[in-house]
Order: structure tokens, then C-alpha cells, then sequence
């Protein structure tokens, strides 16, 4: 009744920004990732005569209000495996958490595959995709490695929104994230907030609606060709078209930092001087350099230069989230 999972956190190269249905998240338009090696969670679930259940992560237990997704997915697998007993589950990032790194979905993903594991149902990669979505939506393009696209689905009760791998990491080896973190604080507006936000005020989201489908459709080629500028330019644009809807949402949010911008004006610069880069940007200040292995070593020379001691990290695309044998408790 203990399992423990590992799931690698994505970064999404068309976003996903809205949802049609808040309960079963369901989003507004389709989105896709690459899945981020190096960039993980680790969640050791266990069903038993707990007391209650206990969530901990990063070595501190979570109040009920912080663990409520939590549990909810939890609840989602006990109903589905017919089983009434308690949980602990003990889960660890190797970054920060709610940073803009994605860490809701590594989270959500090994959780779920933990979770069934622990209570003994066998899901295939659709039906993990499907509960890890209920998590946080972005999760459900945490199950599979590779590029992922989260198919926004129609049916109303969502068993057809799922994240399908569209290329696996050894398709395209040399593609690489370049992450910056140059800021640790936790974000001020929740995505789940704030896109809700949007929605409901910004003049701008019809617009974006109606571009994503050549967005999606560039990039998908764009991965297919492993044409980097073309993959690089349109997620950077798309990220871009996001930020404004942010940014004219009532109230604005405003997740960038003076280093984020710092950062992207010389990605432009860099790039018009002849290096193959570029740049996008979640809900939060943390700037993702889109790029090829070869580019790597001077990308990270330039970013060291202009901002001193800002972390970088460089990531290859990752695999699938896994079972593994090592529990945390
Ligand atoms: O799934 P959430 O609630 O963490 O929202 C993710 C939203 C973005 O990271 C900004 C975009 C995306 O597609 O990942």
C-alpha cells in the first residue's frame, strides 16, 4: 500500500492560459510542453491506519488548506479504487516551489502515479493524464516525457482532455531549456486565480483564442521539422501574447521583475547578433531560454555576464513519470 513516483516538470511552449470548467479543469484552448529532465518530484504515497491524512512537502506538513488539491486527487483515487483509508504522503522538488518552474505539475503528476500505484489501480498514460489534470492542468502533460500536447478535449466530462506525447526526449536529444531563477519568492497571484481572472475581465482573450490554433499547429511542425527558430520563435511570441493578457487583466497582473526584462531585451540582442535564442515565460518572473545543446555554453557566458550571480540550469527534454523503488519515509 506505499509507492513512490517521479515526475519531471514541462514547460509549455503554446500555453495554456483559462479554463471552460473550473471543477474538472478544463481549459480553454489546447497547449504543449517539453517535458524538463533535472526538474523533478518525488512523492511517496501510503495508504493506511493513518489518522488523518498528512501531506508533507519539502520536509514541512502542509495545513489542510494548503493540501486541499492535495487530497482532492487523493479522494479521487480512493473512489476509484474503492478504498477508504487514510494517506500520507511525503513529497520533495529539487526547486522551488511555486517559482514559476512549474513545480504543480511534477507535483500532481507523481502524486497520481504514486497514488494508483499505492492503491493498486492500473492506469494507462491517458488515465494518469486525465487525474493528474484535476490536480492542476498543467500536470497532465507531466505523465508522458518528450513533447507533450494537451488535447483540450470536448466531452463535458473531460475523459478526453489528456496530455499525448507528440515526440519522445530521444527524438529531438540536443533541444534544451535554459532555466533563471531570479526570484525565490512564491508568486503573488495563484495561476488558478488568475487566469480565472482574465477570463472573466481582460478585453484581449478572444483574440488569443483565435490564435492558437496556428500557434499549435507551427510548433507541432516545428518539432516534427526540429526547426528550432521556428519552435523557439512562435512559443516566445505566444508567451508574449500571454503576458499581455496578464498584464490587461483587471486587476493586471504583473509577474515579471526588472531581471526578467533585463533577460529578454538581450535575447533579442543576442539573437540579432547571430546566437540561435529564445525566451518564455510562465506565471511568474523566471525567464526559460528555448535553444540547442550547441548554444548552450555561450547562452549561459552572456547570462552570467549581464546578471552576476543569477542560477541557470540547462535542461534536456525528460522522460515519463515513473514508479521507483526508493520511498521517502
Ligand atoms: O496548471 P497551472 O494551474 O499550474 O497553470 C499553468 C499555467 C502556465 O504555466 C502559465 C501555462 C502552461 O501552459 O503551463
Amino acid at each position: 500500500m506505499k509507492a513512490t513516483a517521479v515526475a519531471n516538470s514541462n514547460i509549455a511552449l503554446v500555453k495554456y492560459w483559462g479554463k471552460r470548467d473550473d471543477k474538472l479543469i478544463l481549459p480553454q484552448n489546447g497547449s504543449i510542453s517539453v517535458a524538463l529532465d533535472g526538474l523533478s518530484t518525488t512523492t511517496t504515497v501510503e495508504f493506511g491506519p493513518h489518522e488523518r491524512d498528512i501531506f508533507i512537502l519539502d520536509g514541512r506538513e502542509r495545513t489542510e488548506e494548503e493540501a486541499k488539491r492535495v487530497f482532492g486527487q487523493i479522494d479521487l483515487i480512493r473512489e476509484r479504487a474503492g478504498i477508504g483509508e487514510k494517506a500520507k504522503i511525503v513529497s520533495e522538488n529539487n526547486f522551488p516551489t511555486a517559482a514559476g518552474l512549474a513545480s504543480s505539475a511534477s507535483g500532481a503528476a507523481a502524486l497520481v502515479v504514486a497514488a494508483a500505484a499505492a492503491a493498486g489501480i492500473g492506469l494507462d498514460k491517458k488515465g494518469l493524464s486525465v487525474l493528474a489534470r484535476r490536480g492542476s492542468g498543467s500536470a497532465c502533460r507531466s505523465i508522458s516525457g518528450g513533447f507533450v500536447e494537451w488535447l483540450m478535449g470536448e466531452r463535458e466530462d473531460g475523459s478526453d482532455s489528456y496530455g499525448k506525447q507528440i515526440a519522445k526526449p530521444e527524438y529531438w536529444p540536443d533541444f534544451r531549456i535554459i532555466t533563471t531563477v531570479v526570484s525565490k519568492t512564491e508568486k503573488h497571484v495563484k495561476s488558478r486565480a488568475g487566469m480565472r481572472q482574465t477570463v472573466k475581465t481582460c478585453p484581449f482573450y478572444g483574440c488569443w483564442l483565435e490564435s492558437i490554433g496556428s500557434d499549435l499547429k507551427a510548433v507541432r511542425n516545428g518539432i516534427a521539422e526540429k526547426d528550432i527558430a521556428t519552435v523557439g520563435s512562435i512559443a516566445e511570441m505566444n508567451a508574449l501574447k500571454m503576458h499581455a493578457l496578464m498584464w490587461t487583466t483587471k486587476p493586471s497582473i504583473v509577474y515579471w521583475m526588472p531581471e526578467t526584462l533585463k533577460i529578454i531585451q538581450n535575447i533579442v540582442i543576442w539573437r540579432k547578433e547571430g546566437l540561435d535564442c529564445y525566451f518564455t515565460i510562465d506565471a511568474g518572473p523566471q525567464v526559460k531560454i528555448i535553444c540547442l545543446k550547441k548554444e548552450v555554453k555561450e547562452i549561459e557566458a552572456k547570462l552570467k555576464e549581464c546578471l552576476g550571480k543569477v542560477e541557470i540550469s540547462q535542461h534536456a527534454p525528460g522522460g515519463d513519470a515513473r514508479p521507483i523503488n526508493n520511498h521517502l519515509f
